[in-house]
């Protein structure tokens, strides 16, 4: 064996890891100075320095590394440089270390700060103006009505959307073949279950639940399995009225409504009873406004007839007193119930009802 092809010395062997190690952290001096102000360097790029660093880190003094073999030469070399030799062997490792910690501390600091930047707050920044909603043309009307019938004395009472067919039917004398029990007319959620069509089943449980003498109003949604048109929608809105006590009569029925209707719709609008059948009143009347569009002389809106009708009315059967538990020879009263849809379009010149559950954010916004 020649003297060139020896094997390098245990001194040799650590300088060549020494400048190994050198060799490939010239890239990473740049952050052993304590300046934190890398400038070019963006954060993402600092992490994958750090993350580079580490790999260097591993390579350079891990248990595989060149730097770990020298070690491994300490016990071979003889006795008399053994001394020197490890500490030679200590201080490229502890220059090693430290010139790896000292860029792993700038680069760590580098990334904390750039982090902390990134996700602070510019408190001094005009904010973002959120846009407010409007109530509902329908709750705006529910509420005016609500108002009106609160200053007359009566309550406001809450009711189900699903219903019994007792409630829905039977206590509202509603004889058993009558086609509005029939699924061609009402939506049925699972047997005996419906959605209810009118509000008048609230009558029901206001008077189970406050007795007589009575007066509520109940405003709420209900459901018909009707076509829709610009009158008519699948699912709208209702407000019952229901007043008993002694001596109520089909003229405190007329006052009621005709009261309520000037202080709704101020002193001209036209209103009208018709004689008509409900089976929960006896007598029943309907009553109509003057169409909103043609004003009464007929057009597509109001099928030329010049009225729309608002909603039903009569005094309470006697048979439905009954039901729960008052005497109809005691007691009277009279019930209405009114689409607010309907009064929605006269109100705000709708010429369709549809509009109010389209759900169009330019529609919408137009009513305060
Ligand atoms: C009733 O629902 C009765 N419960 C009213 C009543 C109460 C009578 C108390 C006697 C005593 P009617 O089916 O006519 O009646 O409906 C009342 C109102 O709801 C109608 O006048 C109309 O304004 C409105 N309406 C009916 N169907 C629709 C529909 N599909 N879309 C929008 N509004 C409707």
């Amino acid at each position: 064996m020649t003297d060139s092809q020896q094997e390098p010395g245990p001194q040799e062997q650590v300088q060549a890891a020494s400048k190994a190690f050198e060799q490939e952290f010239e890239r990473f001096v740049r952050f052993t100075d304590e300046v934190i102000e890398l400038t070019g360097l963006t954060l993402e790029q600092a992490v994958e320095e750090q993350r580079a660093l580490a790999e260097v880190r591993t390579r350079h003094l891990g248990k595989k590394s060149d730097f770990a073999a020298t070690k491994k030469l300490i016990g071979k070399v003889p006795a008399d440089q053994r001394a020197a030799f490890g500490q030679l062997v200590q201080s490229v490792e502890s220059q090693i270390v430290s010139q790896l910690d000292a860029a792993e501390s700038t680069l760590k600091s580098f990334i904390e700060i750039q982090r902390i930047n990134r996700e602070s707050i510019d408190v001094t920044l005009p904010g973002r103006r959120p846009r407010y909603g409007h109530r509902h043309p329908i709750t705006l009307l529910r509420e005016r009505i609500e108002d009106i019938f609160v200053s007359l004395g009566y309550a406001i009472e809450d009711g189900r959307e699903i219903e019994t067919d007792f409630y829905n039917f039977t206590a509202l004398n509603i004889p058993d073949n009558h086609p509005a029990r029939g699924s061609a007319d009402t939506f049925y959620t699972t047997d005996n279950f419906a959605l209810r069509s009118q509000t008048s089943t609230v009558q029901i449980h206001a008077m189970q639940r406050r007795g007589v003498p009575v007066r509520m109003i109940a405003p709420g949604r209900v459901f018909r399995r009707d076509t829709p048109d610009p009158t008519h929608n699948p699912m709208f809105y209702q407000v019952e009225g229901l007043c008993v006590d002694r001596g109520i009569t089909m003229a405190h029925l007329k006052g009621t409504v005709a009261e309520f209707l000037r202080r709704m719709f101020g002193p001209d609008t036209v209103t009208r009873f018709r004689p008509s059948y409900f089976p929960f009143t006896e007598p029943s009347a309907e009553f109509d406004f003057s169409c909103f569009k043609c004003k009464g002389s007929g057009c597509r809106i109001c099928k030329n007839s010049g009225w729309i009708e608002l909603g039903g009315s009569g005094m309470v059967h006697p048979n439905v007193l009954r039901t729960v538990g008052v005497d109809p020879q005691e007691y009277s009263g009279f019930a209405f119930g009114l689409g607010i849809d309907r009064m929605a379009a006269l109100m705000y010149n709708l010429d369709d009802i549809r509009l109010l559950f389209e759900n169009d954010v330019r529609f919408l916004e137009q009513f305060e």
